[in-house]
């Protein structure tokens, strides 16, 4: 079983601080999911989870499996397992989903280990080597597309390029399929998709919520709750969590709003 603890992480943008003290316990073999309102810091986290390099830590420490990760680089945070899905995925013309998934599938697995440490036998630096071998790649791509319900012409399109949100979404679970990462991080993953795309998104969040993968899901509403039952739900405000419960506290957000926690804390009622 694998752990992911953020203890009391404070980060600043410039001057601004944005997260005011995160404490947040993922572990695997379960879902939890996170709501708050805009700008209370959400993407924020998902980005200093992944290893963004924007962001000053000021206190603070993010430990997997007891060891911290903060000095590790995002790829190297990838290939210790961590998996984050922007919010905003960014489109990369002249690259396909296969070349792209490829490439981080033979990183995070570790066939690109021996170039980045230059002993790989006179190969380092050519463009293509240590690369997971095609046919075995292709192999395990064609079964996973068909597996998560993505048409088989999705390998051959630039990664997000003219993509719908659906299928930039479909994308992203594809990509989370072959990774197979322990902690998944989603950062609204359900918003702008329609009834069918949310649909494919849950499902395969579902087939992938294994005994050894452990979720985020990051959330505005609780509309994609409807489809995968997280184990808890947490209140993320003003740059911490306010609140941790089980399923009720998402249905409470949907019939109270957000307003409601303000008034909790304006009155003590959460610890502010
Ligand atoms: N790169 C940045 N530069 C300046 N301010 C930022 C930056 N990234 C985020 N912020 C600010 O941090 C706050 C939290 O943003 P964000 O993490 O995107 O919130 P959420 O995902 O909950 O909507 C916002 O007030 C936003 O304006
Ligand atoms: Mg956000």
């Amino acid at each position: 079983m694998s752990v992911l603890e953020i203890r009391n992480l404070h980060a600043t943008v410039g001057d601004t601080e944005i997260l005011k003290g995160v404490n947040l316990t993922l572990r695997s073999g379960e879902i939890h999911a996170m709501m708050g309102p805009n700008g209370s810091g959400k993407s924020t986290l998902s980005y200093i989870i992944a290893g963004h390099p924007h962001y000053a830590i000021t206190e603070g420490d993010i430990l997997l499996d007891g060891e911290s990760i903060l000095d590790m680089e995002a790829d190297e945070r990838a290939r210790a397992g961590l998996f984050l899905a922007f919010q905003y995925p960014v489109a990369v013309p002249g690259v396909s989903v296969a070349n792209f998934l490829r490439t981080a599938v033979s990183n995070v697995r570790g066939y690109t280990e021996a170039e980045k440490n230059g002993n790989s036998n006179g190969s380092s630096g050519v463009i293509g080597s240590n690369l997971m071998p095609m046919r075995e790649f292709r192999r395990e791509l064609t079964a996973k597309m068909k597996e998560f319900n993505v048409d088989a012409s999705f390998a051959r399109r630039y990664l997000n390029d003219g993509f719908s949100g659906g299928e930039k979404k479909r994308t992203e679970v594809l990509q989370m399929a072959m990774l197979e990462p322990k902690f998944a991080i989603l950062d609204e993953s359900d918003s702008g998709l329609d009834i069918d795309a949310l649909q494919v998104v849950s499902d395969g969040i579902n087939k992938l919520a294994t005994e050894d993968r452990g979720f985020l899901l990051i959330t505005h509403y609780q509309r994609i709750l409807n489809y995968v039952k997280p184990d808890f739900v947490s209140i993320f405000f003003g740059g911490r969590i306010v609140k941790t419960g089980g399923p009720e506290v998402a249905q409470m957000l949907e019939e109270r709003g957000y307003k409601w926690v303000e008034e909790e804390l304006v009155n003590g009622l959460v610890p502010a």
